[in-house]
């Protein structure tokens, strides 16, 4: 027979670790000596071993202080783990649906059944992978800024002119806006993704923090001069709503990531290029090297779906042009963020400025239009077809 000694050790303070460690390797049916000192140790063993499903026989030994309990192995706790499965692999690719049952379980571990059904809307791979998720999470770890450090706050420009100044206040309102549409889209997703594929929950996670950052940055480079806000014009959130209430995952990954941030780098790439301080030219370029990531994953996820289902590509075109409908009757970008990106461009009033500053802002258009069909092109999309969606994306850039 099998034994175990708990010495003076109680079964109220740990001893029942080294019972349970000497009966897992029995079969039901088996005994166990158990042999200890303490004065309570067959009470305590027997009601323990009731909990469990095993036995205590009858014929226990005493010898001195010592006393020896029979343990008989029983099979209830087999039978716990029957019906239990693997939340998938650890190790490779996540499993093409996950499983409601698995819940909250971690990839790979043994999931008891009985469980609460997690509920989440999203459990198939293909509607929410691609296979560069987990390389881009790690960059977007390990490229995390802290706002009060990366940026030099002092560095203002008391030398802005005032009316440039306002064009700067005017396009960081427009950007807040933006951002924080950018920042509730992956957060929804997230919170109805199921966490079997947890490189895109962390990516989505991570996402959420940058634009909560941008949200911080945009908003305190407007502050710095001590003025009003610039304006919101109800066209530009128009626009933002149709993002917030598009449903389906991918094609709110699309529209917002491919199609917005796509367009959006551009824009912030001009800003930077054209800030008439360093704070500007600091947070622009900061936001624009995290959404660079965002839009890698948009046109990545949305690949790997239309590879996956050629068909999608008619359900993103339908996107694109409900969108456009939706938006037809509304006037897209506010006429005043269009303003301040000539003035930033110009620098000053004078005519010949002005010029520069309208042509540099067309420039900016037709940019944002290639970058557009560039990626509607590696999605899967014909060029005739990326140039028409192209200029069907809405005039508020995002
Ligand atoms: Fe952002
Ligand atoms: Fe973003």
């Amino acid at each position: 027979m099998d034994g175990v000694d708990l010495a003076d050790l109680g079964l109220d303070e740990g001893g029942h670790l080294l019972v349970a460690r000497a009966l897992s390797g029995l079969r039901p049916g088996q005994r166990l000596a158990v042999a200890g000192t303490h004065p309570a140790l067959r009470l305590h063993l027997a009601a323990w071993c009731r909990e469990r499903g095993h036995r205590v026989a009858d014929d226990d030994a005493t010898a001195g202080l010592a006393t020896t309990v029979i343990v008989i192995r029983g099979s209830a706790g087999d039978r716990r783990w029957q019906g239990a499965e693997r939340a998938g692999a650890a190790a490779g690719p996540p499993a093409a649906r996950a499983s409601q049952a698995w819940g909250l379980a971690a990839r790979g571990a043994l999931v008891e059944a009985g469980g609460p059904p997690l509920g989440a809307r999203w459990s198939e791979r293909d509607h929410v992978w691609a296979d560069i998720a987990p390389q881009l999470y790690a960059a977007a770890a390990a490229s995390q800024w802290d706002p009060a450090t990366a940026v030099d706050w002092t560095a203002t420009g008391d030398q802005v002119p005032a009316e440039v100044e306002r064009a700067v206040v005017q396009l960081m309102t427009y950007l807040v806006e933006n951002e924080q549409a950018a920042l509730i889209i992956p957060a929804r997703l997230l919170s109805q993704l199921h966490p079997h594929y947890r490189e895109v929950m962390q990516l989505l996670a991570s996402q959420s923090a940058d634009e909560a950052r941008h949200v911080e940055v945009f908003t305190r480079r407007a502050l710095l001069s001590g003025g009003e806000l610039g304006t919101s014009s109800a066209g530009g959130r128009a626009s933002l709503q149709t993002l917030l209430d598009e449903p389906d995952f991918t094609t709110a990954s699309f529209l917002l990531s491919v199609l917005g941030e796509g367009t959006f780098l551009d824009l912030l790439r001009f800003i930077a290029d054209h800030a008439p301080d360093e704070v500007t030219a600091d947070v622009t370029r900061l936001a624009a090297r995290d959404e660079a990531r965002h839009v890698a994953f948009g046109v990545a996820h949305t690949a790997h779906l239309a590879g996956a289902d050629r068909h999608y590509l008619g359900t993103l075109r339908q996107a694109v042009e409900r969108r456009h409908a939706a938006l037809r009757d509304t006037a897209g970008l506010n006429a005043e963020v269009f303003d301040a990106l000539v003035l930033l461009a110009a620098g000053s009033w004078s005519p010949a400025a002005i010029r520069r500053g309208w042509q540099a802002v067309r420039d900016l258009q037709d940019r944002m239009d290639e970058g557009r069909r560039r990626r509607l092109a590696a999605i899967g999309f014909p060029d005739d077809e990326a140039a028409e969606l192209s200029a069907l994306h809405t005039r508020n850039f995002m």
